[in-house]
């Protein structure tokens, strides 16, 4: 069964009744135009401007530094290349940690200047009043709790997140709270495959994971490292798709050997 053709456009309504009939939910970030083009078209569900611009795209070590005008900047180009899917952006470090005024301005700049119908922050406990008050504004807000990457200096690792009872127990207890608080959705990164399942069933509001296996009712893959762009990360939960990081080298050195032989450009593709 698919709702590829059911559903013309995707809206937050689509995925709840996409958990609430089985039905899982792709999900993967994009950050640009021609990839939001490409990836709308191939049926994916919900494209997450993702603050992992800040390393896939700007070569940062980690989300921290980019900005919200640069969320800004890679959200109105999917935007404008997406027709289906349901564009979420996330609310990068700094933009919505303050206070729930600012984290409500924040979103509010997000859905009015880029056109994006979504909006996703990371935390539990601490975030909930900002995401009452985003909510309350009418915009449509996503949680993210497990490995949450704005944290890393707090964690120091990107290792699997709420292995021990205190940490799992505290997870499932605020994943409660976010629905409750309004959110649309979750997004569970690196927990064990077990804690996940039990936060999917324990919520009405679909689950979205990345490295939280297979009993979410979504999943989402950074778009570079399932495309194999980016060949040295290699964590357990990500299945590559295609190794671009072999095969535009390949296309890259052909076109310079045609450059250099002067086979490029031949007489048909002169004027
Ligand atoms: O920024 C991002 O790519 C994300 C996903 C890993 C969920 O938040």
């Amino acid at each position: 069964m698919s709702y590829l053709k059911e559903f013309k456009k995707i809206t937050t309504h689509s995925l709840l009744q996409m958990k609430q009939q089985n039905e899982r939910i792709s999900m993967l970030t994009c950050y640009d135009y021609s990839m939001a083009l490409l990836l709308d078209s191939a049926g994916v569900d919900c494209l997450l401007v993702g603050d992992s611009a800040s390393n896939v795209m700007a070569g940062h070590e980690t989300t921290l530094p980019i900005t919200l005008d640069q969320m800004i900047y890679h959200a109105q180009c999917v935007v404008r290349g997406t027709n289906r899917a349901l564009v979420i952006v996330d609310l990068p470090f700094g933009s919505y940690q303050s206070n729930s005024e600012i984290a409500l301005s924040s979103a509010i700049r997000i859905m009015k200047e880029t056109g994006a119908h979504a909006i996703k922050l990371e935390g539990g406990l601490e975030v909930v009043d900002s995401i009452k008050k985003i909510v309350g504004a009418g915009i449509p807000i996503m949680g993210h709790l497990g490995l949450t990457p704005q944290s890393i200096y707090q964690f120091g690792s990107y290792g699997v997140r709420a292995k021990e009872a205190d940490e799992a127990n505290k997870l499932l207890a605020e994943a409660q709270l976010l629905q409750e608080a309004g959110c649309f959705g979750l997004v569970l990164e690196k927990i064990p495959a077990e804690l996940a399942k039990q936060v999917s069933e324990q919520l009405s509001i679909p689950t979205i994971g990345i490295g939280a296996g297979n009993a979410c009712d979504g999943q989402v893959l950074v778009m570079h490292d399932m495309l194999g762009i980016n060949t040295e990360f290699k964590p357990r939960f990500l299945r590559r798709y295609l190794n671009l990081g072999e095969l535009i080298p390949q296309a890259v050195k052909a076109y310079v050997a045609d450059v250099k032989s002067q086979d490029f450009p031949n007489a048909g593709e002169s004027y």
